[in-house]
């Protein structure tokens, strides 16, 4: 084994800044590198603090310019399932998947990648090893700090080593019960999934569903709560408007009447043709193919943009530099999505209002109720939603949130593991910065 690792070094990450629990990663971090060193890896391992976009590219840059190789690649910290957030306590960076994929990382032979954060198993840790042809390991479950690695023993405060970044079920997945097991010491630690870099199978963008999802959704009026609060979003007068993920173009033909232009963009070529067909008869409103988060207009060409269920999807910071150069000064960026959170015991009263108002509103309208039943129980429905999960609440709030100082996200409607969310960025111009960065 001796000097089979030379000009091969393992680099791991970590964060230092998370809520309180900070001081703890680095201590996780130097665990695993002596565990490493143990297990007879003679290369070199770098262990990093990552707070920035900017630090994480530095690491592998110095990296390269050494003329070495990663054989692993590890990240020690929090995240959402879309992958590492770095700098948490005020204003978290997180690569888009289209950063991502811009990445240059000087993978040796046969090396992997391991992501010991929050959820990375359900959807980045797949997209990474396809991405970067390495096979990758993810927690599924949320991530605590453990004294044992095979089952939750608590550390306390301590940043003491060794120290152990374990998945496992808790009070936040599975409720009070999973929490005393924890504090009783019966929790086993959840063993890393491993995923290989395979493509996915066959095609995974709404190109396979188009005709049913127009089909559920030809009136973009049976999302009730969606509708309502747009109207009363959208400035009134002659707008030009964006829409990005246009899908089958219904938003844009529900506001055919009173828009002077419309214009919507979608990744589906299949739901494009839909939204072009939907709107034959509106000159004034034409739909086109976008790839990645650029969009082909120039500065200050819009006074709305809005993104409909589809923020979930979109590559947040580069698109929003976007969107605010397309932006007229005073326009406005108006987002409604599904995002992911089980329901609080205190939100209970409002649960019950908002289910019993979704089902009247559903069995009201017998032919979208039947529609979008046979839409989800597609198998490429359930293939596409597979490869493109929704994302957790506090994870859109916050990155609104924090991108549009002073606005707040609203709750328009809540189901049990899910809620429907709105939010309007106010006035573009005023002051609101996006935070690029990267590169
Ligand atoms: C749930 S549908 C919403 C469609 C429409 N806005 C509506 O409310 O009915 C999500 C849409 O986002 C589109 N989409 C997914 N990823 C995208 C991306 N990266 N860029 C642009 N559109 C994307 C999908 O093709 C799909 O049409």
């Amino acid at each position: 084994m001796a000097g089979m690792s030379k000009g091969r070094s393992i680099l791991i990450l970590y964060t230092t800044k998370y809520r309180l629990g900070g001081r703890q990663f680095p201590v996780v971090a130097q665990t695993l590198a002596a565990e490493k060193r143990a297990s007879g890896f003679d290369g070199e391992i770098v262990t990093r603090a990552a707070e920035s976009k900017r630090d994480v590219l530095e690491a592998i840059a110095e990296i390269r310019a050494a003329g070495k190789t990663i054989s692993e690649f590890i990240f020690v910290g929090h995240s959402g399932m879309y992958g590492p957030m770095f700098g948490t306590t005020a204003f978290p960076e997180q690569f888009s998947p289209y950063e991502w994929e811009q990445l240059d990382i000087p993978f040796a032979e046969n090396a992997t990648a391991a992501f010991y954060c929050c959820r990375s198993a359900r959807w980045f840790a797949p997209f990474f090893a396809r991405t970067f042809n390495v096979p990758t390991y993810g927690f599924f479950w949320y991530t605590t700090f453990s004294r044992s690695k095979e089952k939750y023993v608590s550390a306390g405060d301590s940043a003491d080593g060794p120290l152990y970044t374990i998945g496992c079920m808790g009070r936040k997945s599975h409720g009070y019960l999973a929490a005393a097991k924890k504090r009783l010491g019966f929790m086993p630690a959840e063993e890393m999934k491993r995923f290989e870099p395979r493509p996915p199978d066959g095609d995974t963008s709404y190109d396979h569903v188009a005709e049913l999802y127009d089909a559920a959704f030809q009136d973009i009026r049976v999302r009730q709560d969606e509708w309502k609060w747009l109207n009363e979003h959208l400035p009134t007068g002659n707008i030009d408007i964006l829409d990005i993920g246009c899908g089958n173009g219904a938003l844009l033909y529900a506001l055919r009447d009173r828009i002077a232009t419309g214009i919507g963009v979608d990744e589906s070529a299949g739901i494009i043709e839909r939204a072009k067909l939907k709107n034959t008869a509106n000159e004034h409103v034409s739909f086109q193919k976008i790839d990645g988060p650029v969009l082909p207009f120039p500065d200050n060409s819009f006074d709305v943009v809005t993104s409909l269920m589809s923020f979930r999807y979109l590559d947040w910071d580069p698109l929003l530099a976007e969107i605010k150069r397309v932006t007229r000064p005073g326009g406005k960026f108006l987002v409604v999505d599904m995002v992911t959170v089980p329901v609080a015991a205190r939100e209970y009263p409002r649960l019950l209002g908002d289910k019993l108002r979704t089902m009247r509103n559903q069995k009201s309208n017998a032919r979208f109720d039947a529609a979008l039943k046979r839409l989800v129980s597609h198998p490429d429905w359930k293939k596409m939603v597979e490869y493109n999960p929704i994302r957790s609440e506090h994870e859109m709030k916050w990155y609104l949130e924090s991108r549009f100082p002073g606005q707040k996200m609203e709750v328009l409607n809540m189901a049990w593991h899910s809620r429907i969310v709105a939010f309007d960025s106010g006035p573009v111009e005023n002051g609101v910065e996006v935070k690029l960065t990267y590169p």
